[in-house]
């Protein structure tokens, strides 16, 4: 391990942390919520997973030096819609994965309604989440602009469109770039507004906004290019959900759509143009570098 990725696998850790220490505290008894609601909630949430988005706000936050600690609540609200995206993906009318995160998932315990409710809970929660904890520390149009961005990425043109082109043969395209198109929008879009909403919150200026677009377009492409190799190449214990299911289902990926070579190939294309996109930044940009070159690792 390079003393690059040393240092990157620390501050993934301390994210990690950070995250799961404010998802408890708002998990707490106090919360309001429902016993079992909250149980399932809690449940995946809690279930693991490599907590990217937040680490994509936060390190987007932190280039202008804005503490960590201030977009905590942005960061959880990303995570929270993500986990939320993963219950719903795994529905029985949508994947139909028994496993996520390396355990049966959230219907496989608390059943179809309530795994669709919890998905729902989150998602909202996420929203109420972020505005309430971060109007303290922020201007009002920083969070206005934070909040629009994750809106509109996880919305209609954004994650549902991509999970509909994903899942509903009747939304299929012929054209070989498809395959981009729904990429782009069920995984590409969420990552992007990440580092978007840790770009605005921290007050970049425009041009090195613009380049955090560039950043998150490319990471997005890059990220679930990879999640399809994997999906080929690894086993449930690696990845924790259940291999070989893509080719199973007919889906389109890019390994179905160019070979595993040219994905493999893809995957460093995007990755490199990711971290290109970063040129404008010094050294505080390290480690969002770093982690477009970790990514890559993880194919191979
Ligand atoms: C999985 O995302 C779903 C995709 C968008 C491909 P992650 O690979 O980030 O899943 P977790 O959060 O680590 O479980
Ligand atoms: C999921 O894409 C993207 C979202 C959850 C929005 P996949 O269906 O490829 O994700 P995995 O492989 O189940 O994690
Ligand atoms: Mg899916
Ligand atoms: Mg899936
Ligand atoms: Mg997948």
């Amino acid at each position: 391990m390079t003393e690059r990725e040393d240092d990157l696998d620390l501050r993934l850790r301390r994210c990690r942390e950070e995250v799961d220490r404010e998802i408890e505290r708002l998990l707490g008894k106090d919360s309001g919520i429902p016993e079992r609601l909250r149980e399932a909630m809690g449940y995946s949430l809690r279930a693991g997973g490599k907590r990217l988005r937040p680490f994509l706000c936060i390190s987007a936050a932190e280039l202008s030096g804005c503490p960590a600690e201030s977009v905590l609540p942005m960061a959880v609200a990303l995570e929270m819609f993500h986990t939320a995206s993963l219950i719903h993906d795994d529905l029985p009318c949508m994947d139909n994965d028994p496993l996520r995160r390396g355990k049966p998932s959230n219907h496989m315990v608390f059943g179809e309604g309530l795994a669709t409710l919890a998905g729902d809970s989150l998602l909202l929660w996420a929203f109420e989440t972020a505005i309430l904890n971060l109007l303290p520390v922020f201007p009002a149009e920083r969070i206005l602009g934070a909040i629009s961005e994750f809106a509109k990425a996880i919305g209609p043109s954004g994650v549902c469109a991509g999970q509909v082109l994903d899942t509903d043969p009747s939304s299929r395209e012929s054209e070989v770039d498809f395959v981009w198109k729904i990429a782009s929008l069920k995984t590409g879009a969420l990552i992007r507004a990440s580092v978007l909403a840790g770009g605005i919150l921290g007050g970049l200026e425009d041009v090195k906004m613009e380049a955090l677009y560039n950043y998150g377009t490319h990471l997005g492409l890059a990220f679930q290019v990879v999640d399809d190799i994997l999906d080929v190449t690894g086993n449930s214990e690696q990845i924790g959900k259940t291999p070989g299911k893509d080719s199973v289902q007919g889906k389109i990926t890019f390994v179905s759509t160019y070979g595993m070579e040219k994905a493999r190939r893809i995957a460093r294309d995007e990755s490199l143009k990711a971290i290109e996109s970063l040129s404008c930044f010094g050294p505080e940009a390290d480690p969002l570098r770093s982690l477009a070159r970790v990514l890559l690792d993880r194919s191979s």
